[in-house]
């Protein structure tokens, strides 16, 4: 076995535990996700909901943000974890944090309880993002 696939397997390992973490009792959608980072190790999230329903964080932004605030901005790819058949994409909001620390060519794989189910790249899913910095003057 090559070492990309038992690291992502370790990652989607870590994705299902993070996922256990998951508070959604609105939806009862758990997610988790696993961001390993070019350094090695692994940052992991879940979906955190709040009853104003605005307030919740999805698993991926929530592993992204845990990353960064741990001064971590450098990423090798990214595990997420549904139940669902065929399994869940990052959402639109978590594609544009993804898109600003991390190249098109960056991995994200889709997993469900059984496995890994598929893998995009970050510009096949988000081949247009927002960057502020390359459209405004002021930064
Ligand atoms: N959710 C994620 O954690 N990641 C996504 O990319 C899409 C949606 C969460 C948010 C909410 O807690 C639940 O799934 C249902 O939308």
């Amino acid at each position: 076995m090559n070492n990309a696939f038992v690291d992502i397997q370790k990652s989607w390992d870590l994705a299902c535990s993070a996922r256990k973490n998951s508070y959604s009792p609105y939806s009862r959608f758990a997610v988790g996700a696993a961001l390993t980072l070019r350094t090695g190790g692994t940052v992991t999230g879940c979906n955190v909901e709040n009853a104003s329903y605005g307030g919740t964080v999805c698993a991926e932004r929530t592993a992204v943000f845990a990353a960064v605030a741990q001064g971590y901005r450098d990423f090798e790819h990214l595990v997420v974890v549904t139940e669902t058949t065929p399994a869940s994409p990052p959402c639109a909001f978590c594609l544009g944090v993804l898109a600003e620390f991390c190249p098109p060519d960056f991995p994200i794989y889709l997993a469900n309880l059984k496995g890994i189910e598929k893998s995009f790249t970050l510009g096949e899913l988000l081949p247009h993002p927002f960057q502020l910095a390359k459209n405004s003057t002021l930064l």
